[in-house]
């Protein structure tokens, strides 16, 4: 027999249209979140910096092509304890800014020397990640907008974002990026309650997050995005009503509404929850259930994965009209034939390469201090890859995918079990996924994943879809 996700599946059908707990229980499996396909654990095809450089030239060599940059800048002042990110936590502003901005200088120098069409190709998107983009003073900030913009060619209706931390950020910092073209915020707020908040070492007093939102929208800034995260220690029901009920106040524009990824075998941090505060599985899945209920009441619909949108933002048209884009850096309305990542361990990608940078900056900085790029490893698609990348974007950004006949009796033997669980459902060949079957999205895409299917994760890769 083919090999299935999961043996001994139940086909009772619900009939409250409740996700069942049993199916919670039953899909609540590690799962990728497909940033990226193939995803970071499984790539094989190590490109050399020299491979990625022509990649980038084939690429921009087409007049229309277009690109995206994301800049990691790495610094917070204090750890999260729930966090996932790269980063690393200092308060020795003097020590790391102007070094790090150098390095940063330096690898962009490098990329339009090498790459010379990045200088006339426009640019479409600038994403400002970290880290905390705030924990650099203004002067730095102005100073990495020059060196990044000057003379160079920008996309009408280019988008220019930042994440920030309210808790390190300052209006004057804001001011600064808006005078480069900055319209679009994302504040890292997580959870209002100040228990989950004192759990996960983050006091955030509600005027905080208000301040920032509000001196933002009074700059100029038209899009404000909030980070929430629902499976954080402690976390309820009432807690959970009330960081939503709290966030529908503010209005933001967007909402990330991100399952806590809990890896500690990565994250060492994360080992100082008590397990048992943390909501799992059935519980954990009725937080995001209630928080959906309570943003759809308040005007907001449902994007993707994880995320919502006010009905007149542009990721909702986008989801509507099919347009969506998935990337490493989440949702965006804007496809780019090109990300390029710069800054330690960011993520580029091109039609045909992926390609990350070292992660330690001590190791970032000191490569490029020998006026080279910091490649860590990548990986080059081939055909196959490239096919399956498109399918599995396609399913996580509409919820829809035909499936090609060469691959349409495996995968439909494949899925069977979330057939019979009604988690998804076929249209001759076009797969969907049902309304209950959205929270095991990134299970269902695993079909596609013939890198994951062909060699069963060993040990922790993923973590749990729920
Ligand atoms: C780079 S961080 C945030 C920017 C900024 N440093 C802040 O904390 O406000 C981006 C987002 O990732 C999310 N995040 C971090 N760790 C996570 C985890 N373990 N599980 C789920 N989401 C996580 C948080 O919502 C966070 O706001
Ligand atoms: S959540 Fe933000 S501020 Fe907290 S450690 Fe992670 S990146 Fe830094």
């Amino acid at each position: 027999m083919k090999e299935t996700i999961i043996m001994n599946a139940s086909t009772t059908m619900n009939p409250t249209g409740q996700i069942r707990k049993d199916l919670l229980n039953k899909y609540d499996i590690p799962a990728p979140r497909y940033t990226s396909y193939p995803t970071v654990p499984y790539w094989t095809e190590n490109p050399t910096t020299e491979d990625w450089i022509d990649s980038l030239n084939r690429t921009l060599a087409d007049k229309e092509s277009s690109f995206a940059i994301y800049i990691h800048l790495p610094f917070c002042e204090t750890l999260c304890t729930f966090c996932g990110c790269n980063t690393s936590i200092t308060k020795n502003h003097k020590l790391v800014e102007n070094p790090y901005m150098d390095a940063l200088e330096n690898e962009w120098r490098l990329y339009k020397e090498r790459v010379p069409a990045l200088k006339t190709t426009p640019i479409k998107e600038l994403h400002l990640g970290g880290g905390t983009p705030t924990y650099f003073s203004e002067d730095n900030l102005e100073r990495m907008c020059n060196f990044l913009l000057d003379g160079q060619s920008i996309a009408e209706g280019a988008e220019f974002s930042i994440e920030v931390d309210p808790r390190r950020t300052r209006k004057s910092q804001l001011e600064v990026l808006y005078k480069y073209g900055f319209k679009r915020i994302s504040l890292g707020v997580q959870d209002f309650d100040p228990e989950v908040q004192r759990l996960v070492n983050r006091i955030q007093p509600f005027e905080e997050t208000e301040y920032i939102t509000n001196s933002a929208r009074e700059l100029g800034y038209d899009s404000v995005n909030f980070d929430l995260i629902y499976g954080l220690p402690k976390q309820t029901l009432a807690t959970i009503e009330n960081s939503v009920q709290q966030t529908i106040k503010l209005r933001p524009n967007r909402i990330a509404f991100y399952s806590y990824a809990h890896v500690p075998w990565i994250k060492s941090s994360q080992r100082l929850f008590t397990v048992d505060d943390l909501p799992k599985g059935e519980e954990k899945r009725e937080l995001y259930e209630l928080g959906r209920t309570l943003l759809e009441a308040g005007g907001y619909r449902e994007i993707g994965m994880d995320h919502f949108a006010l009905e007149d933002d542009g990721l909702w048209k986008s989801f509507q009209s099919g347009s969506l884009h998935r990337n490493f850096m989440g949702y965006t309305s804007q496809q780019t034939d090109v990300l390029l990542g710069m800054g330690t361990s960011a993520i580029s990608e091109s039609p045909d390469c992926f390609h990350q940078n070292e992660k330690l900056e001590i190791k970032y900085r000191k490569i490029l201090g020998e006026n080279k790029l910091p490649t860590l490893r990548g990986h080059k698609l081939n055909t196959t890859d490239r096919e399956r990348r498109k399918l599995v974007l396609e399913f996580m950004t509409t919820w829809k995918v035909e499936v090609p006949d060469d691959l349409f009796e495996d995968v439909k033997e494949y899925l069977n079990h979330m057939y019979e669980d009604n988690l998804i459902e076929w249209d001759d060949k076009i797969l969907k996924v049902t309304e209950q079957g959205r929270p095991f999205l990134r299970i269902a895409c695993t079909a596609f994943d013939e890198k994951l299917r062909a060699q069963k994760p060993n040990g922790n890769l993923f973590s749990q879809a729920i």
